[in-house]
């Protein structure tokens, strides 16, 4: 028996039960990056959904895959409407399966890129679940964020004593927001970055002028990419950006 066997009883106790439905954060791709309750807790699971955006961006398989049961991982594949209404159906129809699952008594569990708790699909499609399905407990195992491992590459924190961290999500601002998140931290990290990209340079040569950037593109996953400029920065989704004022992060 493995160590992380042995450990898994003491991480998980009575866990999985059927009827939860378990959102387990795979980490940025890197498979070092997965929690030991997730991979204990993947190994149990008879359903894990692993969602995968038409955009290209998705969950690290690789990272999970080594530790899923035989037969057990079904892919989701999704698009993202900005129309709310058309995310909420898409997810409903999605999830039937895991619905379905879950009523046979089956344990259940969707992984997700990063953190299930920051800006992920897990939360669409517990909520899709829990509309179809009321009685359905949901469980989240925590992983690490992307911008927490593109920070740790770089060497730099995010923030040190006073400075404040905004987080937004770049392909989905308002006009102003940007500025009002220059106004308001001293670090603003921009997810979903790829479509914004010249919209960044922008606010780089005004508002931004003198902040420090940081690209990091596919942080754990094969084309993984660091920078301290957007020059030549891709628009691929997975990428994300970290600008830090002068005197924030150490720097
Ligand atoms: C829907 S959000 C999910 C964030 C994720 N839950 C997390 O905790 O990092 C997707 C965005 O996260 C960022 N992202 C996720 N994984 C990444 C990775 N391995 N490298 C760089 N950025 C990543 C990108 O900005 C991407 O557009």
């Amino acid at each position: 028996m493995s160590t992380l066997d042995q450990l898994a009883g003491r991480l998980l106790g009575d866990h999985p039960r059927p009827g939860v439905l378990y959102g387990i954060g795979a980490g940025p791709g890197d498979p070092g990056l997965l929690t030991l309750r997730a991979a204990a807790l993947l190994r149990r699971l008879d359903l894990v959904a692993v969602p995968r955006s038409v955009r290209g961006g998705g969950v690290a398989v690789q990272a999970i895959a080594a530790h899923t049961a035989p037969g057990s991982l079904v892919e989701l594949v999704s698009d993202m409407p900005a129309d709310p209404g058309a995310v909420a159906r898409g997810w409903r129809g999605r999830t039937a399966p895991l619905v379905t699952a879950l009523d046979e008594g089956r344990t259940v569990g969707m992984v997700t890129d990063g953190d299930p708790s920051l800006y992920s699909t897990f939360a669409h499609a517990a909520a899709a679940i829990v509309e179809a399905r009321p009685a359905t407990e949901v469980a989240v195992v925590p992983g690490v964020p992307s911008m927490c491992a593109a920070a740790a590459v770089e060497g730099r924190p995010l923030a040190v004593g006073a400075d404040r961290v905004a987080v937004l999500p770049a392909s989905r601002l308002e006009t102003g927001d940007l500025e009002a998140a220059l106004a308001a931290a001293d670090t603003v990290v921009l997810l979903k970055a790829g479509a914004a990209i010249r919209r960044l340079r922008a606010l780089l040569e005004g508002p931004a002028r003198g902040w420090s950037v940081r690209y990091a593109r596919r942080v754990g996953l094969e084309g993984e990419e660091h920078a301290d400029t957007l020059d030549g920065a891709s628009a691929d989704y997975m990428a994300l950006v970290i600008l830090r004022r002068p005197t924030a992060g150490g720097g």
